[in-house]
This record gives C-alpha cells, structure tokens and sequence, in this order.
C-alpha cells in the first residue's frame, strides 16, 4: 500500500508517494534522482547512505521515507550553490580525499554535520564523528586532513 510523505528536501518542500516500509535512501533515489546518497550495507553498519535530517547524520538504507514526515532533509547535492562550492567540498578535493569514492557521501555528511555544531574540532574530535562510515580503501587520514582544513578556512558550514 502507498501512503503520501510530506518533507522538507534541500530546500524545498516535496510530497511523494511512497510504499509505507519503503527505505528513505530508495525514494531518494529513485524519486528524486538523488544518486549522492549510497546502498552499501543496507543495515545501517558502513554509513555510505548518510543523509542530514534535522542537522543530524542518520543512514537512510532502513529506516521507512513516511518516517521521515516533517522533518528537513539534506543530501550530498543540496551543498552546492549557485556561487560555487561548498568549502568542505572544496577542502575535499584539495586534499584529494578519496580512492574509489564509495564512502565519500558518508565522510562528507559525517563532516558536515560535526562541522555545523562544532565549527573548530579537535583531530580527536573529527575522527570520533567519522566513527560511523567505513572506508574499505583506508583513506580515513585525508578525509581527517580535508575536515580540518575546511574548519581553517570557514566558520560557516
Ligand atoms: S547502506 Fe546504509 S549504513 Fe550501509
Ligand atoms: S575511498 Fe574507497 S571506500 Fe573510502
């Protein structure tokens, strides 16, 4: 059976219909063309699929889209404005911070989401924050280098 999601989505307001178990990470998707987001695990253990909701970095492989009524979601894709890139994205790129790139949308949602509470972390702080995405490639000292480096450079995240 299908049921009606109200949310709020890099920006906007969105409604879709969705199946009522059907994983936030699939509308995304599928529905929105939102291909940031990643299926790794699909039990909540590698952190590829991260979104923001509610400023927060939650997966979105489980957890049903309806869940997720009201509340304010940002993707990968939402960091990019019409001025250019956001400083954590270009911090990223500066650092080269990825091998084959599949853990890249959990680092840089995990990032993000310290960056905004917490716009000056500490390395323990960031490596603490990073704890919930698995990097299978071993790259997790560039991605340590590219937060701190965007923390250097803005405060406003
Ligand atoms: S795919 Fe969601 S945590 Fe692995
Ligand atoms: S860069 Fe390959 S999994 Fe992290």
């Amino acid at each position: 059976m299908t049921v009606k999601a109200l949310f709020h989505l890099n920006g906007k307001n969105v409604q879709v219909e969705v199946y009522e178990d059907e994983p936030l990470l699939y509308v995304l998707r599928e529905d929105f063309g939102l291909n940031g987001p990643k299926f790794g695990c699909g039990m909540h253990q590698c952190g590829s699929c991260m979104v923001l909701v509610d400023g927060e970095a939650v997966p979105s492989c489980m957890q049903p889209c309806k869940s997720f009524e009201g509340k304010k979601i940002e993707t990968i894709e939402g960091l990019i404005k019409s001025n250019g890139l956001h400083p954590l994205q270009e911090s990223f790129f500066e650092e080269q911070a990825a091998q084959c790139g599949y853990c890249l949308n959990g680092m840089m949602i995990a990032g993000l989401a310290l960056l905004r509470s917490n716009p000056k972390p500490s390395e323990n702080e960031i490596r603490e924050a990073l704890q919930p995405v698995i990097c299978r490639c071993g790259t997790h000292t560039r991605f340590i280098s590219a937060i701190k480096k965007a923390s250097e450079k803005s405060s406003k995240f």
